[in-house]
């Protein structure tokens, strides 16, 4: 400043001394943050005892905020009030701007005008520039275009604010949350990242950072690429196919259990019939017992020989009747055998479904054991009732023994009392003892 002050007497002095005034921003930028306060410096230096001046800040062409000396009176534009104001030393030649809460409309050229009548040369005014500063917002990643195979596709990154206008990097990564190598093709220029002939291994996580001078921000997608067919439409349709087929299925196999039930019901319907053949096998041992009640008779029999012959008819009746109830029976018992036969063609019938019906055999071995369990009780009560028998024959040949010596004892006793009529005397002994 002395220096200057010095030239400028030099140069007055030189050239009579004509009045010259400097204005003076010491840096050409400012920054600062939105929302922060600011101060642009302003100096300047006159040769001149002024009576008089006007100081001027201005934003480009419109006035900010205006000095009058010595009134010492500031005209403050509208939309500045209380935010703009001046950090003023005359004397000193400092006439410094204040801003407060600066905001992005405060972004622009400022320029800091002395004016002094009578001091118009020199350089009466300055300017510098104000930047501020917005940090950028968080951006918005979105997927332009179909994720098919074989398109090309943009991902694209975006922050509604940021001053100054935020710059965007993209990064992929690969499945494995790898950095994915850069692909010759793809290109990054303004948020736009452009990814042509996409495949499966396009598929990842990708993250974009918007950055300024303040800060970073940044967003991310995960992009899935999917075969052509595979859009919202095919899987549906692939989705109703296998619907499809599983209802036809299951029509086909409540159709396949209702044919298999009818003829487990045939087959259930031939069965049965047996059993009357089984009971006819009971009705033997009724007729055994009818046997066994007559030996019973028998005993009573003997107790009263005197009714012997009555009895006897009596027994040889229920003996006929005995007899015909067997041939009855055995009757019954061919007609079992034909039945037996009959179910024996319905067996080889059976054996012929056997290797459709595979399933049903072990339902058929049940039965047939059931079956053979049966026969094998019908086996026990024929031997019970042959037994029955021969027990029924050996008291009849014991009866036939008694029979005899009756027969004997009765002979004799005719021959005795025929002796008797033969010879009178032998009664007339026993008469007259
Ligand atoms: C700006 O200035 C005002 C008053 O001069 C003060 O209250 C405020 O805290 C300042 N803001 C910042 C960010 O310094
Ligand atoms: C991707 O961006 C480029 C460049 O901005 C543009 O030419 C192209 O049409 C975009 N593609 C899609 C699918 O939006
Ligand atoms: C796209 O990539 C596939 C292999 O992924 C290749 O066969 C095909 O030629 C490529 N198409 C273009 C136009 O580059
Ligand atoms: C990816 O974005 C989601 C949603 O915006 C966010 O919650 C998550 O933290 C982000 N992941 C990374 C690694 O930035």
């Amino acid at each position: 400043m002395e220096k200057r002050t010095f030239a400028v007497v030099v140069f007055c002095v030189a050239w009579s001394c004509v009045a010259t005034i400097t204005v003076n921003i010491p840096n050409s930028l400012y920054k600062v943050a939105r929302g922060d306060n600011i101060t642009i410096p302003c100096s300047f230096i006159t040769t001149v005892q002024p009576k008089q001046a006007v100081i001027t800040w201005s934003l480009g062409l419109n006035a900010v905020i205006t000095y009058y000396y010595p009134v010492d009176e500031t005209d403050v534009t509208q939309g500045y009030d209380g935010r703009a104001s001046l950090d003023l030393n005359f004397a000193a030649g400092k006439a410094d701007l204040l801003l407060k809460a600066v905001t992005v409309k405060d972004n622009g050229k400022y320029g800091c005008r002395v004016q002094i009548p009578r001091d118009a040369q020199g350089q009466p005014d300055d300017t510098a520039d104000l930047i501020v500063l917005v940090a950028p917002s968080k951006p918005i990643c979105q997927i332009q275009g179909k994720a098919e195979y074989g398109q090309n596709i943009n991902l694209t990154c975006v922050s509604e604010e940021g001053s100054p206008a935020p710059t965007y990097k993209w990064a992929g990564y690969d499945a494995q949350n790898n950095p994915r190598a850069p692909d010759p093709k793809t290109t990054d220029k303004g948020g736009i990242l452009s990814l042509y002939n996409i495949s499966k291994d396009t598929s990842g996580y990708y993250l974009c950072t918007s950055t300024n001078e303040i800060r970073s921000a940044s967003c991310n997608l995960t992009l899935s690429v999917m075969p052509p067919s595979m859009n919202i439409g095919s899987t549906a349709a692939i989705i109703g196919g296998v619907v499809a087929v599983l209802v036809v299925l299951v029509i086909i196999i409540y159709c396949c259990c209702c044919r298999k039930k009818n003829e487990k019901e045939e087959y259930a319907m031939g069965v049965p019939e047996d059993e009357n053949g089984i009971e006819a096998v009971k009705n033997g041992e009724v007729h055994c017992e009818v046997g066994q009640e007559n030996s019973e008779r028998r005993e009573n029999h003997e107790e009263r020989s005197e009714r012997s012959y009555d009895n006897r008819k009596d027994y040889d009746d229920r003996r006929s009747d005995c007899n015909d109830r067997r041939s009855d029976y055995n009757d019954r018992r061919s007609d079992y055998n034909d039945r037996r036969s009959d179910y024996d063609d319905r067996r080889s019938d059976y054996d012929d479904r056997r290797s459709d019906y595979d399933d049903r055999r072990s339902e058929y071995s049940d039965r047939r054991s059931d079956y053979n369990d049966r026969r094998r009780d019908y086996d026990d009560r024929r031997s019970d009732y042959d037994d029955r028998r021969s027990d029924y024959d050996d008291r009849r040949n014991k009866y036939g023994d008694r029979r005899e010596r009756y027969d004997d004892d009765r002979r004799y006793e005719d021959e005795r009392r025929y002796n008797d009529r033969k010879d009178p005397r032998s009664d007339d002994k026993r008469d007259k003892p």
